[in-house]
């Protein structure tokens, strides 16, 4: 059942192109529009929306940060990402006219359930992201947009963050769409795009194993730091998520613009750090200043690993490492660059000797609060 792969995890990362290209499956007609009548939810009723708030925890929240700048640019609806269980016990600014998106894989966090249901207590409308059909979540909430990851085994997800990204896109893309005119035709040629990503993430799979090779040199490492600004900051946290729940590593993920306001403390000689730089087509030259954040910690000796677009030579001279992913539109980047930051955490666990499905202490999911 693992399908010739040596672990869960390792086939769950293989099978992402699916994950995404699935997800996707149906959402649109043959005119490119995106159709989503499985909301039951009124063109009207999501019209009158004026704030979304995503709740979900742990690797699904990341999902949600990405889907906050993604959503928020294609629609300029505000979009606020909350841990479930801060939001549920603080006092939500929530009524009739936000929009709740939970996200869970499992759809039975104890967490996130709490939190949809104080979301529909305070009169929200609450739309559930979830993986597994008939689940708790997606009941208790007034429609489900689903993924299309199938089972997903592993503790640590991966082809699930990567489903719910794209059920997110698709979710904001749609709200886009009904908002008409300019946002519209923006969200057709978004649409158009991300149907070429699943084919992208299949030739970046085939490039991983310069990734295997840095993991099994670093068996020994004890801490790593992961930087990102924009989309690429919440990968940063997903890698550094991966790497806590798989290889027990201490390991943080910042925004690199934070990095002089405190994180650059941490740089000695030898740390490794992945940065996530964003394509040179990113807006408000964010691929500038991620490239001199590489140059300032290279100059204190940290060992730099660089994600980085196929193409962007301007990282060369400060990357001891360069992982290329294929090019795309800044949004959707996060789909192609967290893949080596998942094959990196698998196979640092692996050449740890460690269990790659079960980590210890972790559940896959948490069905208490
Ligand atoms: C944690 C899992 O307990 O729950 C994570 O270890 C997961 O992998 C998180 O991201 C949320 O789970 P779910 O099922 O709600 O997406």
């Amino acid at each position: 059942e693992k399908g010739g792969y040596a672990t869960f995890m390792e086939k769950e990362i293989f099978d992402q192109p699916h994950a995404v290209g699935d997800t996707l499956l149906g959402r649109t007609d043959e005119t490119g529009r995106l159709v989503l009548d499985e909301l039951r939810i009124s063109e009207e009723q999501l019209g009158n929306v004026d704030r979304i708030t995503v709740v979900a925890c742990g690797t699904a929240a990341y999902a949600g940060m990405v889907a906050k700048y993604a959503i928020e640019h294609w629609t300029r609806i505000p979009v606020e990402v909350a841990l479930a269980h801060e939001f549920r016990y603080s006092d939500p600014i929530v009524n009739e006219r936000s929009l709740v998106v939970s996200i869970s894989q499992s759809g039975e966090t104890m967490d996130t359930l709490m939190a949809v249901k104080h979301a529909r207590e305070l009169g929200a409308l609450t739309i559930s992201v979830c993986n597994t059909h008939g689940s708790t979540i997606p009941r208790e909430s007034d429609a489900v947009l689903y993924t299309h990851a199938g089972p997903e085994i592993a503790v640590a997800s991966t082809k699930a963050f990567l489903a719910q990204i794209t059920a997110c896109y698709v979710l904001g893309l749609y709200l886009a769409q009904l908002r008409g005119g300019a946002f519209a035709d923006d969200a057709q040629a978004v649409m158009k795009e991300l149907h070429e990503v699943p084919a992208k993430i299949e030739d970046l799979l085939g490039t991983m194993d310069r990734v295997r090779e840095i993991a099994r040199f670093m068996a020994d490492t004890r801490s790593v730091l992961f930087l990102g600004r924009n989309v690429g900051f919440p990968v940063a946290m997903e890698g550094a998520l991966k790497l806590k729940e798989l290889a027990y590593i201490h390991a943080e993920g910042f925004a690199a613009g934070e990095l002089k306001h405190g994180p650059i403390a941490l740089i000695e000689p030898g740390l490794p750090v992945f940065v996530v730089v964003p394509g040179p087509d990113s807006p408000h030259d964010l691929h500038k200043k991620v490239v001199s954040n590489i140059q300032e910690i290279r100059a204190r000796g940290a060992r730099t690993i660089v994600i980085a677009q196929e193409g962007d030579e301007d990282v060369v001279p400060f990357a001891d490492e360069v992982i290329r992913v294929p090019q795309t539109s800044p949004l959707l980047q996060p789909l192609l660059t967290v893949v080596p930051l998942q094959v990196f955490a698998l196979h640092l666990s692996t050449a740890k000797g460690l269990d790659v499905d079960q980590p210890r202490n972790l559940a896959k999911s948490v069905t208490v609060e």
